[in-house]
């Protein structure tokens, strides 16, 4: 089976254990759940432009959310997503070690929109953006417009 298939239904099963767990979630998991696959099908096509595995990009950008999913707080939540995502990611049992760090390093990193990190850390952090604004949710730094300005000036588009 794909292994970004079997990790979003994973994924979607720890949202839902989240249910009625805070009552006061910085987005809705119905946002997470949407955002989660749609950054991933983003992140499988910019892999594909440049040249890196389009499956292991997918799965990094599936989960970069994975630290506000648990806390359901934004601060900090790419920090708070790299120990908890590493467990995750053992458990839905596709991932050598190597691909976990890979990903867990690119869901620790995926804030960091001003710095250039590893090629999957920079598709993470691209899909993050593109996504977002194509859902419709204004930029909160001003940073973000500027990597989704200079990828669609990098396009054409
Ligand atoms: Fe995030």
């Amino acid at each position: 089976m794909n292994r970004l298939l079997k990790l979003e239904v994973k994924l979607n099963k720890v949202i839902d254990e989240q249910e009625g767990k805070f009552i006061d979630r910085d987005e809705t998991l119905d946002w997470e759940r949407i955002h989660m696959a749609s950054s991933a099908r983003c992140a499988w096509i910019l892999a594909m432009q440049r040249g890196v595995e389009p499956e292991l990009a997918a799965c990094a950008a599936a989960v970069h959310d994975y630290g506000r999913i648990l806390t359901g707080k934004q601060k900090n939540h790419a920090e708070a997503g790299y120990e908890p995502v590493r467990g995750f990611l053992q458990e839905v049992g596709v991932f050598n070690e190597e691909e976990i760090e890979i990903i867990a390093l690119a869901v620790k990193n995926h804030s960091l929109k001003k710095e250039v990190g590893s090629p999957i850390e920079e598709i993470v952090k691209d899909a993050d953006v593109i996504d977002c604004y194509q859902l419709g949710q204004p930029f909160d730094r001003p940073e973000k417009e500027v990597r989704y300005n200079k990828w669609r000036e990098e396009n054409g588009v």
